[in-house]
């Protein structure tokens, strides 16, 4: 399945899915051994991807007496389950069935009918530096001069693996740890590529490993997504690099638990115009990316995206009365027996008419990396389907699946879910040369007078 589409008088064709796609994913932890492990155990029928748009959402297309619902796999030429091949780096000497042991998201008894293609998947010794990761240390690291030869010996992985495997595409998404809070905006060496590269010579101790990873994907060609709440492509040296190269990059941060369910609620507060006084949300969860937040550099990373969702959603700048002095605390509390079942509360203050204050309660009992997979999946298939498509550079339409979007530099990030959905939407149907869709309810009036011209 391939096709062409028109957007702004511009012609452009879809190259088809042929062949194989590789998902190199640096990082091979809760996150990326559960994604592996579920697209396995889908692929022998053993479980259903729910929570994933790519594998089980249908689209709405054209007016709505057309009752057209496509699935999204059958609508945009998307790579099969079947034709996905995993790679991955991490610190720890171990294959995916050990990593998914030691994570605990699918019990053992379950791994059993895919041990052997899990076990086949051995983590590559992979660019690190403790200074950006403080409670974690492992054996699987790399030996290099600088942080250039870092990258190229990341290059080369990726030529090997594609050997190795015979893949005709691949896609690249962090699933590392978080790593500690960084400024980009001012630091003269993320500015453009001169420097940037200049400052992987030097090995600049500003540069972190996502990084490293980041440039080697976008010079190989390949979509690059970070799925954590830390620089490594949202830099103005690689965003551009990317549109040079062609390359699309989504990021930061994965939107699966609290977050996900503060763009659901606070959309519908801002609709019926209630007012916000507070919005305090503490979580508890054990899992090692609890154990790497326990650290308040990396805290300080997830804080940063975590808290900036609301003020793009409720827009305190337009409605001052409403949203100019909400208090918003998030805490994150490593508290090692829940792994990695997390709990999260919310307790939100409003208010109503004549300023009458309310409150709501929410008690979300999640799994965070059963909520991750499904996001990764759609982000590497969708990046796939960018590349193909020959969009490149930042993929604001994938703001859908992260806590903290990258997004043009002048303007402000889109945060709210529905938004968020309808504009993945939209982008689909724009490259398929459907009609975007307005909700106006307008059809219905188009409907009408349709018919009293044809009676006439
Ligand atoms: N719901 C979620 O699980 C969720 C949501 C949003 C974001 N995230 C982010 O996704 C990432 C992965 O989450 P996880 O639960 O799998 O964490 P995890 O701790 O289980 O796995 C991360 C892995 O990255 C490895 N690592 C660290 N630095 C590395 C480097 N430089 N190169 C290669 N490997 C490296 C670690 O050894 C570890 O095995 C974290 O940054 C987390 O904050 C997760």
């Amino acid at each position: 399945m391939s096709g062409t589409y028109e957007y702004r008088g511009l012609r452009k064709e879809i190259l088809p899915a042929e062949g194989k796609l590789g998902i190199l994913l640096p990082g091979l932890g809760a996150v990326s051994s559960t994604l592996m492990a579920g697209v396995f155990l889908v692929r022998k029928g053993l479980g259903r991807p729910v929570g994933s748009l790519t594998q089980m959402s249908r689209i709405r297309l054209g007016k709505r007496n057309e009752a057209r619902y496509p699935l999204i796999r059958e609508f945009v030429p998307l790579a099969d389950l079947e034709d996905l091949v995993f790679g991955s780096w991490d610190i720890m000497d171990w294959n995916a069935y050990e990593a998914a042991l030691r994570a605990g998201v699918i019990e053992k008894e379950r791994l059993e009918p895919v041990r052997g293609e899990l076990e086949g998947i051995k983590a590559l010794p992979a660019v690190f530096d403790p200074a950006f990761v403080r409670n974690l240390d492992g054996p699987n690291k790399k030996e290099y001069a600088n942080l250039m030869e870092a990258a190229e010996l990341v290059m080369r992985d990726i030529e090997r693996f594609r050997e190795e495997t015979g893949v005709s595409r691949c896609v690249m998404c962090w699933c590392g740890s978080t790593e500690v809070y960084q400024e980009a905006p001012g630091n003269t060496i993320f500015e453009d590529l001169d420097s940037l590269e200049r400052a992987l010579k030097e090995s600049s101790p500003e540069i972190p490993p996502s990084m490293v990873y980041a440039y080697a994907a976008i010079r190989s060609g390949i979509p690059f997504a970070n799925g954590a709440p830390n620089l490594a492509c949202d830099v103005p040296a690689l965003t551009t690099l990317a549109i040079e190269s062609g390359v699309p990059i989504a990021g930061k941060d994965f939107k699966t638990g609290q977050t996900l369910m503060k763009t659901i609620i606070a959309p519908g507060i801002k609709a019926r115009l209630l007012g916000l006084e507070g919005w305090f949300s503490s979580n508890i969860l054990g899992n090692r990316d609890g154990e790497v937040l326990d650290d308040p550099g990396s805290f300080r990373s997830k804080e940063v995206t975590k808290s900036s969702v609301l003020d793009s959603i409720l827009r305190p700048d337009l409605y001052p009365e409403l949203y100019g002095d909400y208090f918003h605390k998030v805490r994150i509390e490593y508290y090692p027996p829940r792994g990695d079942a997390k709990e999260g509360w919310d307790n939100i203050d409003i208010r109503g008419w004549l300023d009458a204050p309310m409150q709501i309660k929410v008690n979300f009992l999640c799994r965070d990396s059963i909520l991750a997979a499904p996001v990764v999946l759609d982000i590497v298939l969708f990046l796939d389907l960018a590349k193909r498509a020959g969009l490149k550079g930042i993929q604001e339409w994938l703001s859908f699946y992260f806590k903290s979007p990258m997004h043009r530099a002048d303007l402000p990030p889109v945060n709210d879910l529905f938004q968020q959905d309808e504009k993945l939407r939209n982008t689909l149907r724009i490259l398929k040369g459907e009609m975007v869709i307005d909700h106006s309810g307008l059809d219905y009036y188009e409907q009408d007078h349709e018919e009293e011209d044809s009676s006439s």
